[in-house]
């Protein structure tokens, strides 16, 4: 029997618009798989559906949230424009334009600029106006520096309220994670669990950690995003997993446990070019 309820709780954001702790990560690029995983990353609880047009997936994606149970207005659904050097206002706006299309979708929930390229000001001048005209509930940023962060601040009309970058046990970026908490942006973690890169779900720390918590490596590694105020972003393609990893909000670490994660910082990306 599958419910249409979920356990996972939500943050509030800086439009006062609710956005759930941790969301399921669509970055599948074979369509039939991704409409699958949605379809049941829903099933499982998930409120919260990462894609992005670079992932050629919206078609899919949009179809499993069409498709189930869950009453539209219950998920949030992410996507993300890919900005080449040159995109301005223009291309800006038909890129979401394109996506609110393939997505099948009168509104997106959230729409970020995917990385800091081009004429961001303009780029997010037309995100602002899409927002006005109720073709998007919330705006956003993705892989923007705290330096990148300012300078866009210092033209938006509108506050960004998401930066989503990368932040797995290998690259914390906890600066940046504090520098988004201050100003009243929530910091998402992409790759949260660094794509399973460098061992992660057999590192002795977690293991040793999880084993205290009876969890996961998985779900240490989700519940220290949270505890450290970020909403992480887990794929997975197995619907036992997808259930795993929101399974986290009934445990708390330690600040000792929190600062053992902390401490296997490596200090730079797993992603050569971010
Ligand atoms: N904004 C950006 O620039 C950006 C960049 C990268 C990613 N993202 C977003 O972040 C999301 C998550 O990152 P990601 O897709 O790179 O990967 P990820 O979530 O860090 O890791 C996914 C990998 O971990 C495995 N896995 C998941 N749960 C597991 C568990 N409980 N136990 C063991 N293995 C597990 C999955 O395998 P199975 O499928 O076999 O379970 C898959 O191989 C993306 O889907 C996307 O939405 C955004």
């Amino acid at each position: 029997m599958i419910s249409p309820e979920t356990h996972i709780p939500s943050v509030t954001l800086n439009d006062s618009s609710h956005l759930p702790a941790i969301g399921f990560g669509a970055m599948i690029y074979d369509a039939q798989t991704a409409r699958t995983a949605v379809a049941d990353a829903i099933d499982t609880g998930y409120r919260l559906i990462d894609t992005a047009e670079a992932y050629h997936n919206e078609e899919a994606v949009g179809r499993a949230i069409a498709d189930s149970r869950v009453p539209r207005g219950q998920i949030t659904l992410t996507t993300k424009v890919w900005p080449s050097p040159a995109m301005g206002y223009d291309e800006a706006r038909a890129h979401v334009l394109a996506s609110l299309g393939r997505l099948g979708v009168e509104r997106i929930d959230l729409v970020l600029l995917h990385e800091p390229y081009g004429d961001t000001a303009a780029q997010w001048r037309a995100l602002e106006d899409l927002r006005d005209e109720g073709k998007i509930r919330s705006i956003g940023v993705s892989n923007y520096d705290a330096s990148q962060l300012h300078q866009l601040l210092q033209t938006a009309r509108v506050r960004p309220v998401v930066d989503q970058i990368e932040s797995h046990p290998w690259f914390n970026q906890n600066a940046l994670v504090d520098e988004c908490l201050r100003l009243g942006i929530v910091p998402q973690a992409w790759s949260a669990l660094a794509e399973g890169r460098n061992g992660i779900f057999t590192n002795p720390v977690l293991a040793h950690i999880a084993a205290a918590h009876t969890k996961s490596v998985a779900q240490v590694v989700l519940r220290w995003d949270v505890q450290r105020g970020l909403v992480p972003l887990a794929k997975s393609t197995h619907a036992a997993r997808m259930r795993e990893n929101a399974d986290i909000f009934d445990f708390t670490l330690s600040n000792e446990e929190i600062d053992r994660i902390d401490g296997l910082d490596m200090g730079r990306s797993l992603y050569p070019g971010y």
